[in-house]
């Protein structure tokens, strides 16, 4: 607002805003909150939500919103406090708090210029040799190897770009060539076929190999001490599964299978939102998917788990009975398989095709209405539900970009730096169980 249309309103106070996570509270923020005040009459300061913060890459904050803003609060300079949730908020608090400068730290000089059309745009210097990321004894970084058979990286490398604190630096393979092919297409630092002084040399495995020598890998790995990532189905005998797993958590080591969708935010609300009743009793868990959409184009396991976990997270363990049934041709090299899973009140229906035009829709039937993915459900960042007798649709958007890999990561970054091992987005004896299901429907 310019200093005539101010005084010309009903105050002449010049209102200032400007926006932090202020986790550990430090002189650092304590003196751009003094400086910003100074700068006008008022302030508000806007506090990031800890889901803001997980999107935008802050994945480590370690005091909760309240004690932040509490933080905040007892420095006396802020008037008001509201909370940041969301990426292009700024601009509408800017109209709605009638704001005259929005201060920034030195670090963001430049990025928030674009906002110079609103109101004065003022970025001050930081406090130097402080910052929350210094007092939470990160600037640590993660080494990932790959351990592969091909030389497709399932998006290991890029994925691993967008987490802070991780980086994707050397691959092993019994294969040199492929190695050597491998490293120089994604510009790894080092190729190497000696697996014992390629797992010495990072922190996190990813075992990217075809499913018969997955297993094996895996234990090495963890023999090793090393947090592994590997390619599901890891194996298909639950009782191996549960031993990896078992020694894993002896070793106070994460053992990840790579299953996206447990990760990302859209499906987890969606079971959430279904657990607490918005569509009622859950009556049905239905869903497509054809093996060619799935990135490279998978096999019937590796395609399979995804629908079991979405099943297992809906309905749980409790299942009573599983049946299947196909069609294949040969001659158009087009198969059908449809899996029908029994629990005590509810039924899912899992349809998998190959060579087949299908619609990869996920459908979750209540009593009271029902919840929709219209499509690639694996990979999402929207559903949308209908209530019986509520407002037409309500629809639901998260953030969700690339082939969801970084999610994954992003959580096994948080439980690094937490010293957790118990992976609370897909249990242990939730994959255990998705396993002894992917045993009877092969
Ligand atoms: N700030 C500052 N001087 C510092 C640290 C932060 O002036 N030494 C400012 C930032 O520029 C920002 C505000 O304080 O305007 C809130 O910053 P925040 O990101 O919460 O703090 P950091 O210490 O930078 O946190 P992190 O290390 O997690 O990025």
């Amino acid at each position: 607002m310019t200093e005539q249309l101010r005084c010309m309103g009903v105050s002449c106070m010049k209102r200032v805003i400007t926006y932090g996570t202020f986790d550990l509270f430090h002189r650092g923020h304590y003196n751009i909150l003094k400086r910003a005040r100074a700068l006008g009459d008022y302030l508000i300061v806007g506090v990031t939500s800890e889901s803001y913060d997980i999107e935008r890459g802050k994945l480590n904050v370690r005091d909760s919103l309240l004690h932040r803003i509490e933080n905040v609060r007892k420095t006396g300079f802020a008037d008001e406090i509201i909370i940041e949730e969301y990426q292009g908020q700024k601009v509408s608090d800017i109209l709605k708090y009638n704001i005259d400068v929005l201060v920034l730290g030195s670090d963001w000089r430049g990025k928030f210029d674009y906002l110079k059309n609103y109101c004065e745009v003022v970025y001050l210097e930081r406090t130097k040799n402080i910052s929350s990321t210094q007092l939470r004894g990160e600037g640590r970084t993660f080494n990932i190897g790959v351990v592969t058979d091909s030389t497709w990286d399932g998006g290991i490398v890029w994925e691993s770009k967008y987490v802070s604190g991780l980086h994707t630096e050397r691959v092993c393979s019994e294969n040199e060539q492929t190695a050597q092919k491998f490293c120089e297409k994604y510009e790894l630092d080092t190729y190497g076929t000696d697996f014992a002084s390629f797992v010495s040399d990072v922190e996190v495995v990813y075992v990217h190999v075809k499913e018969e020598d997955r297993a094996e890998y895996v234990s090495k790995c963890l023999y090793a001490g090393r947090h592994v990532i590997c390619d599901a189905p890891i194996t298909r005998d639950p009782s191996h599964l549960r031993e990896l797993f078992d020694l894993a958590a002896r070793k106070q080591i994460i053992l990840f299978e790579r299953i996206t969708l447990a990760y990302l935010r859209a499906f987890n609300q969606l079971v959430w939102q279904a657990h607490a009743g918005l569509i009622g009793r859950i009556l049905s868990v239905k869903c497509t998917v054809s093996a060619e959409f799935f990135e490279g184009g998978k096999d019937l396991p590796e395609t399979a788990v995804y629908p079991l976990c979405a099943v297992i997270k809906l309905l749980g363990s409790g299942w009573t009975d599983i049946q299947t049934s196909e069609v294949e041709d040969e001659g158009e090299d087009c198969a059908y398989k449809l899996i029908t899973i029994r629990y005590p009140e509810a039924l899912a229906c899992i349809e998998i095709g190959s060579g087949l035009d299908m619609e990869n829709e996920f459908v979750v039937l209540g009593s009271n209405g029902r919840i929709t993915i219209p499509n690639d459900w694996w990979n999402t960042g929207y559903f949308e539900a209908r209530v019986l007798g509520a407002d037409p649709l309500k629809r639901f958007c998260f953030n969700f970009e690339g082939n969801g890999l970084r999610y994954l990561l992003q959580e096994m970054m948080i439980m690094m730096s937490d010293r957790r091992t118990t992976n609370a987005r897909l249990f242990s004896q939730e994959s255990v169980e998705l396993t002894k299901m992917l045993q009877k429907i092969l």
